[in-house]
């Protein structure tokens, strides 16, 4: 499963991309809101560091106006990928990008319906959001398992990519279903690292190793 983080902080995009584990990044209107800067040189500036696609939303409702917005997102890197929302107006977007080979990520997905769409509309990616699933009372997790089952009846290429992770379960979950790529705050990356067995055993391996007096260098 690829891992991207959700994330417009440079800092930690650098630190993740570090552990070789990064293979793309995303980002929303909030995450550029939250970062407090320019909107393409941000993108700009992740894409010198990332190989891997780097998402970028279009803000325009219309489907002309994406098509404008998308022109100027794509020039920026070859690999930006095209955020469209999950709309009729985003779907043509859609269709009409991937047919000319630009990567495309379709967000705010929130059924199995509308990932098929997606998937009949050339997706690269498709963004389920299960964590806002789950906020809202619905089961995050089973829309995941029912885009796979859909997607490997058709054998569409489009990738599942799960969204809104809020926890170290949700990858574990989206892992298990076979998930493509999922994509999480750098918090929960960093999370996935971490067990308390691990560090007490890091502790008492290092208590020991003192008592021999040896030195390894
Ligand atoms: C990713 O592409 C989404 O924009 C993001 O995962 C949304 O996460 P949130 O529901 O925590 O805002």
């Amino acid at each position: 499963m690829k891992f991207f983080a959700d994330t417009a902080d440079i800092d930690a995009i650098r630190d993740l991309e570090a552990t070789g584990l990064l293979d793309g990044v995303t980002t929303n209107p909030s995450i550029i809101h939250k970062s407090g800067r320019k909107f393409t040189e941000v993108i700009a500036e992740i894409c010198k560091i990332v190989d891997g696609p780097v998402s970028a939303e279009v803000v325009a409702l219309d489907h002309a106006t994406m098509m404008k917005e998308a022109e100027v997102l794509r020039k920026i890197a070859d690999n930006v990928c095209i955020k469209v929302p999950l709309t009729i107006d985003g779907l043509k977007t859609c269709k009409a990008l991937s047919s000319e080979g630009t990567q495309v990520n379709v967000t705010l997905c929130f059924s199995a319906n509308q990932a098929l769409l997606a998937a009949k509309a050339g997706a690269t990616f498709i963004s389920p959001f299960v964590g806002r699933h789950d906020d809202n009372g619905f089961d995050g997790m089973q829309l995941i398992d029912d885009i796979r089952l859909i997607y490997d009846n058709y054998q569409f290429d489009t990738e599942i990519l799960v969204a809104s992770v809020r926890h170290p379960v949700h990858v574990l979950e989206a892992a298990k279903i076979g998930a493509d790529v999922m994509t999480a705050p750098p918090s929960v990356i960093h999370s996935l690292f971490n067990h308390v067995l691990t560090d007490k055993g890091l502790a008492a391996f290092a208590a020991d190793w003192e008592k021999t007096g040896q030195s390894i260098l």
